[in-house]
């Protein structure tokens, strides 16, 4: 079989503009978005491993939701056994590619079989399916990646090619291991968010990946209405995913007995908290990359008011960094809908009538109004990291 030049070449440079992501979903929707541009697949899914078993992370499928990079899909909480009934599953437990011509017509002797309730909830047709193992160095798993419905010139379902069969998993195994560096990333990050929050240790690991998947959500619809280009979306995402979740890591330098102070704060007690901003930004002075100019903005700046009575500065309206400006919205918003140890949660009502009385108050009007476009994704979101 020949190989064309141009199509190994920008498998090369695709795995080399994955390899400037960080973040774990992005990196994760890119992969899929090449590799069915690749074998010109209509649909696909990607799963990881963990804890044992395959957790669902993303859905394409250009038939039922468009081009969209991201949707609500990629918050759902479902899993999959790694166990030879799936095809997903079986590729898992064997490490093997599985390549299937018909979905409904699977050719017996198999073990697995296909699961049709994707199809019959959303009126899809599956054909063709090419499941593949995600491999990393080292011959660890990382997930499966699903392909779906590779399309003919015409755009009619057919089956996978030998060539698409040979050139997917060059791919894929190149992106296993970038995905997997960005999970080691996350998980660091995640470590250092949780060591900042003594007060509620056990909660913080969700908070900080709330109001991150918040962020990337609100700043995804702030930049399209903008028109900005999706290279750019994809890269600034990126960047606030990962620097939102450090943007309470200041309170490490916060005594705890104020932090876990049951009742209301007394005017010291809040002059003292206030101070995390500062110390957070200390964490970060040295700045050497655009991840740590808004790591250090996010955790300066993320209690400014749009009207300028917030702190520690009191910078009013676009003068506090975009990014900030979405992470005050997303950690009021998870804030009111959390239990602290000083408060009750609130319930949605309550929290989206004050969210609104505070648009051009406390938040950026533009944002408030993009808050209330996109309340199902925030809901899915607070769905998965309850
Ligand atoms: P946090 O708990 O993460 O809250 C973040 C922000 O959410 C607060 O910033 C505030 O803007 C908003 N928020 C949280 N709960 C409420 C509420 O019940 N009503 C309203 N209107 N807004 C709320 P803020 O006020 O600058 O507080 C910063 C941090 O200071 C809080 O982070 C928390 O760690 C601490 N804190 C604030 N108030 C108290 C308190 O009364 N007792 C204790 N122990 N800690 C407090
Ligand atoms: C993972 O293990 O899936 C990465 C961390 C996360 O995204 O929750
Ligand atoms: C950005 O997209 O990088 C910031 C733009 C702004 O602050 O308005
Ligand atoms: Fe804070
Ligand atoms: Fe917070």
């Amino acid at each position: 079989m020949h190989l064309k030049k141009e199509t190994v070449v920008s498998i090369i440079n695709t795995i080399g503009e994955l390899n400037q992501l960080q973040d774990v979903d992005i990196i994760l929707s890119s992969t899929l978005c090449e590799a069915r541009s690749l074998a010109n697949a209509d649909a696909g899914s990607i799963f990881l491993l963990r804890n044992g078993e395959l957790e669902f992370r993303h859905v394409q499928n250009d038939t039922l939701f468009g081009a969209k990079e991201s949707g609500i899909f990629q918050y759902s909480a479902e899993t999959l056994p790694i166990s030879e009934s799936s095809i997903v599953g079986y590729a898992a437990l064997t490490k093997e590619m599985v390549a299937i011509d018909d979905a409904y017509a699977i050719p017996d002797g198999v073990p697995y079989q296909f699961n049709a309730s994707f199809d019959d909830k959303n009126r899809y047709r599956t054909v063709s399916i090419l499941a593949v193992p995600l491999i990393s160095r080292g011959n660890s798993l990382v997930g499966v990646m699903q392909l779906i419905n590779a399309k003919n010139r015409q755009g009619t379902p057919i089956f996978f090619s030998e060539q698409i069969k040979t050139l997917v998993p060059i791919f894929t195994n190149n992106a296993a291991a970038i995905i997997e560096r960005s999970i080691l990333n996350r998980e660091l990050i995640l470590r250092m968010a949780k060591m900042a929050e003594l007060h509620d240790p056990e909660e913080t690991g969700v908070h900080v990946q709330r109001v991150s998947a918040f962020c990337a959500e609100l700043y995804q619809r702030w930049a399209e209405n903008r028109k900005i280009p999706r290279w750019e979306i994809r890269r600034f995402r990126d960047i606030i995913s990962q620097a939102s979740m450090l943007h309470d890591a200041g309170k490490v330098g916060i005594p705890d007995a104020v932090l876990k102070k049951p009742g209301p704060l007394d005017d010291d007690e809040f002059l003292l908290v206030k101070q995390h901003t500062v110390y957070g930004a200390k964490l970060f002075s040295s700045i050497s990359s655009e991840l740590d100019q808004v790591t250090h903005d996010i955790m300066l700046y993320h209690h400014e008011y749009w009207n300028g009575i917030g702190y520690p500065v009191g910078l009013n309206g676009d003068q506090i960094p975009l990014a900030a400006r979405i992470t005050a919205l997303a950690d009021v918003f998870d804030a009111l809908s959390s239990k602290r140890c000083y408060k009750a949660s609130w319930s949605n009502e309550m929290i989206y009538k004050e969210i609104r009385n505070d648009s051009g108050i406390h938040f950026d009007p533009e944002l408030v109004d993009i808050f209330f476009e996109i309340t199902d994704i925030l809901h899915a979101i607070q769905m998965k990291f309850k």
